[in-house]
């Protein structure tokens, strides 16, 4: 076996490297187009906060806060933590930055990175990309839906093979309190059979026992009350013109009644995204999206009351998906011209001509340091080249350059002053 590297990134993070920036760029490209199409404005924020802003926001019981964080004490005694996600930080800054009296709603898009101490499992990153959309200043259902509908698209977009959409609602302060007390009580009857963490989660965190992938707890939840049959008028009107809007768009979902999201900000809408193909005790590490409602969060946050609702898509696990369904998208050309050249003085001649493509926005390519032209030629191929420009030793002697047609193997004598141009007229620009 090789002998490992002395140094190597750290456990659940890893480079990105060019063929997979490729993927990073396809995704982000798809996700601007659609942001712009729906009016929404990008948004960065730091990537350290301070650690209170995450344990309040997300809440003090969750993994992500009791377990996930990379939190630092600086020199000057403030704790921060390294962003595990970015709806709290965005609340922050909307706060911060006065956009409650911007016209609401105000819409933003992320695309970054984030950080979760977790267990290493496939899926699971201690880095990892998140992009993410979020309304603030509206509370309409429709809202909701169309925040399905832009990840459900983005995801088509990306040619995404058999995508289902989990929903379900959660309820919020007038008619969760009540569930989660039904539902202890249920559980507290069966608390022996119960796995180890649910008995936690029993005290700590109750909805969460919904959530539990364990085998021996499946029977019991199976037969718990259901939050759908205990909202308040007021979430159950909510969730119902949700679920219409969705049918009225076409978005095939699936309620699920055991989805409850390991944040504790939300209220009412929550919804994952997964392939078809997902096994259930596999679904915490596969989730492509998940997001939702969160009306009382940036009151919690120190904000007026202002309702709000987003998701985030790991992008990772897109590009995970993407490779295992195989989807192909279309290379990039990475050059229109390739610049194949023979001997010094074409070498030092192609030099200009290159920055001379450059300032006419014409994507070319040079190989100054191979000097076979079957070698450049090859390479002219492999990337794609429309056109390859050969400036051989008798070319740069008389001043010319020849034109080769690499679809059509045709080749053209030009003079070496009038090559931008004859590209020009060529790629029609
Ligand atoms: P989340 O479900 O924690 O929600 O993360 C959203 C997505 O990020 C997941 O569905 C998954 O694809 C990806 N993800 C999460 N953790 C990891 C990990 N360790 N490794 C790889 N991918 C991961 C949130 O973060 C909420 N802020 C979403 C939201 C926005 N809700 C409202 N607005």
């Amino acid at each position: 076996m090789a002998k490992k590297p002395k140094f190597q990134s750290p456990t659940g993070m890893r480079d990105i490297l060019p063929e997979d920036q490729r993927y990073f760029q396809r995704i982000y490209d798809a996700v601007s187009n659609i942001a712009d199409f729906y009016g929404f404005g990008k948004i960065d924020t730091p990537i350290l906060e301070e650690t209170e802003l995450f344990s309040k926001g997300i809440g003090l019981a969750t993994d992500i806060v009791k377990k996930q964080m990379y939190s630092l004490k600086t020199k000057g005694g403030t704790f921060l933590s390294l962003r595990p996600e970015w709806t709290a930080p965005i609340v922050r800054a909307y706060i911060e930055n006065g956009m409650q009296n911007w016209s609401q709603p105000v819409k933003l898009w992320y695309f970054g990175s984030c950080y979760r101490y977790e267990r290493q499992q496939a899926g699971r990153y201690r880095q990892f990309w998140q992009f993410g959309f979020e309304v603030l200043g509206e509370a309409s259902p429709v809202i909701d839906a169309q925040i399905i509908q832009i990840f459900y698209n983005i995801l088509k977009e990306l040619k995404l093979k058999k995508l289902i959409v989990e929903v379900n609602s959660i309820g919020d302060s007038q008619c969760r309190p009540y569930y989660k007390k039904l539902l202890a009580s249920y559980l507290k009857t069966r608390e022996s059979s119960l796995c180890v963490d649910c008995r936690r989660r029993l005290r700590e965190n109750v909805l969460r026992v919904l959530d539990c992938k364990e085998e021996k707890c499946q029977p019991i939840k199976t037969d718990a009350p259901q939050i759908l049959d205990h909202l308040c008028e007021e979430c159950h009107k909510h969730f119902k013109e949700v679920l219409e809007f969705l049918d009225e768009i076409g978005i095939p979902y699936n309620l699920n009644p055991y989805l409850v999201r390991g944040l504790d900000y939300y209220t009412k809408t929550v919804f994952e995204i997964f392939t078809e193909t997902v096994k259930e005790e596999k679904k915490s590490q596969s989730a492509l999206a998940g997001g939702g409602r969160y009306d009382k969060l940036v009151k919690l946050l120190g904000g007026r009351d202002v309702p709000a609702c987003g998701a985030a898509a790991g992008i990772e696990r897109i590009i995970n998906l993407m490779k295992t369904q195989e989807i192909k998208f279309q290379k990039e050309t990475e050059a229109q011209v390739f610049l194949a050249q023979l001997g010094n003085l074409a070498k030092r001649k192609s030099l200009r001509l290159l920055e001379n493509f450059r300032k006419a926005r014409i994507k070319a390519v040079e190989s100054f340091g191979k000097d076979s032209l079957k070698a450049q030629l090859n390479r002219a191929n492999r990337i794609g080249a429309e056109y390859t420009i050969i400036l051989g030793q008798k070319e740069a002697l008389e001043g010319s350059v020849i034109i080769k047609d690499m679809k059509t193997g045709k080749q053209e004598t030009v003079k070496l002053d009038k090559a931008v141009e004859e590209m020009k007229k060529k790629l029609k620009k």
